[in-house]
């Protein structure tokens, strides 16, 4: 296994380019199975999760040819319709399969997900939603077996709770479904909107597009022609790194971005002292004197991603003052804050809600990546800590951020990665 060994106390400098969204790329790769065509995507991150999804789908029989940035997905040589445990059990979001896969072929397994490192993350409304659409589900041994010999039925869905995978899952399985699906309290993030115009270009009519109401006009089983597309900058990389740019207090330009995908995270670093200048695709974060706490609360696209909260609490820790973090979305995204305790920070938890106490100094240590984001934290506090930092089991790292040393690094990072 990998670690990252991260010298603390630089300041960074320069620009860092940021890759397409892996959450965008993930759905959209999924979409190519409602495809005639080889389809073509352009601007794909070079990270682990999009492999697994790439290796889960030509294990389905599709042939997929990821070179640089790039794929060309062929769906039409699928033959299998099952979703194996071995590959689900690496990546949730591999439940994306599920929608297009019974909405073309009338039938599909997918392994159950399981449980996960943040939260239970079940995926019944996926599931509701599916039975609504005259889908019959059963679970057996681990497996969702779902089958719609007749297709799927458009029909009114109205989530419970907004999903951003289950709204995909959904918008996909209307896609090809006979008659119109209109989905209520749909999920508006930046990568389901993309979802829908691609399908909106490409001969699925849906209205609604980055509203809480989508109508989709179902082809009635008919694959379609999916043209060349790019798909849209991680905001979430965006976000981490303009957070290195705070903690460090450095001068540093984020380009290949969408500045109004980052609304609620660039307030609040406007909150927390930081000042930008910004054009269409860059955004240049300036150094400040002092860094100010805030109150934090995760919510739903367009407020403040639950995919930056780790990063914020890595910075609150430097903020002077007390900062107020509270996460609504998963019940146990707070792994990151035993081990930033361990490099020093002054952290207090109450159920959903943590207390940092700021301006606590940081020393270098051994640290473990719990999940994704989590992983992203310990490498701000380890740029801003006394000393050298060990960050272990770094796979997590790998599974959602394009060649993180190689950009840190770039900018001015003192940053290896070594051998346990
Ligand atoms: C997506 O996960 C992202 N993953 C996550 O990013 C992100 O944290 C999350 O959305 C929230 O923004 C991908 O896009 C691949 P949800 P998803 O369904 O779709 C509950 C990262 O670090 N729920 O929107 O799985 C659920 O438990 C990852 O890149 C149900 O109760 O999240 C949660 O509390 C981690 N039943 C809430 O809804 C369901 O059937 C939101 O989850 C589905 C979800």
């Amino acid at each position: 296994m990998d670690y990252l060994q991260i010298e603390g106390i630089k300041s960074l400098n320069g620009t860092i380019e940021i890759s397409g969204a892996k959450n965008a790329s993930l759905p959209l790769i999924a979409m190519t199975i409602l495809a005639k065509n080889s389809v073509n995507i352009k601007n794909l991150p070079d990270v682990v999760d999009i492999k697994t999804l790439l290796k889960l789908l030509t294990n389905l029989g599709a042939s997929c040819d990821f070179e640089d940035d790039k794929v060309v997905v062929d769906t039409s040589t699928i033959t299998e319709t099952k979703a194996t445990y071995d590959i689900v059990k690496t990546m949730r979001a591999s439940i994306l399969v599920l929608g297009p896969i019974l909405a073309r072929f009338g039938h599909c397994e997918v392994s159950l997900p399981g449980g996960c490192a943040i939260g239970q993350r079940p995926i019944d409304l996926h599931l509701k939603a599916l039975e609504q659409m005259g889908a019959h589900i059963d679970i057996k041994s681990g497996y969702v077996e779902a089958t719609a010999p007749n297709g799927l039925k458009g029909c009114n869905i109205n989530f419970d709770k907004i999903t951003v995978t289950g709204t995909a899952n959904i918008i996909m399985a209307a896609a090809l479904a006979h008659g119109n699906t209109t989905i209520t309290n749909a999920a508006r993030e930046p990568e389901v909107v993309q979802l829908c115009e691609i399908l909106n270009d490409n001969g699925v009519a849906i209205e609604g597009i980055g509203t809480a109401i989508l109508t989709i006009h179902g082809t009635a089983g008919k694959c379609i022609d999916i043209k060349e597309f790019t798909v849209i900058p991680d905001r979430i990389e965006a976000g981490t790194y303009l957070c290195a740019g705070a903690i460090t207090r450095s001068e540093l330009t984020i380009s290949n971005v969408e500045p109004k995908h980052l609304g609620a995270v660039l307030s609040k670093l406007e909150e927390m002292g930081s000042t930008f200048t910004t054009t269409k695709d860059t955004i240049t974060i300036h150094p400040s004197s002092d860094i100010k706490p805030v109150k934090i609360v995760t919510q739903e696209y367009p407020a403040f991603p639950t995919d930056m909260q780790a990063q914020f609490m890595a910075l609150a820790t430097q903020a002077d003052g007390v900062s107020i973090i509270e996460e609504r979305l998963f019940e146990n995204r707070f792994m990151h804050v035993s081990e930033l305790q361990r490099m020093g920070a002054d952290i207090t938890l109450n159920g959903n809600i943590a207390t940092i106490n700021g301006k606590n100094p940081l020393s270098g240590t051994d640290v473990m990546a719990t999940d994704l984001r989590a992983s992203s934290a310990l490498v701000l506090a380890a740029l801003v800590s006394e000393g050298t930092t060990d960050i272990h089991r770094i796979y997590h790292l790998d599974r959602g951020y394009d060649r993180l040393k190689e950009k840190l690094e770039n900018v001015g990072a003192k940053i290896q990665r070594l051998k346990e």
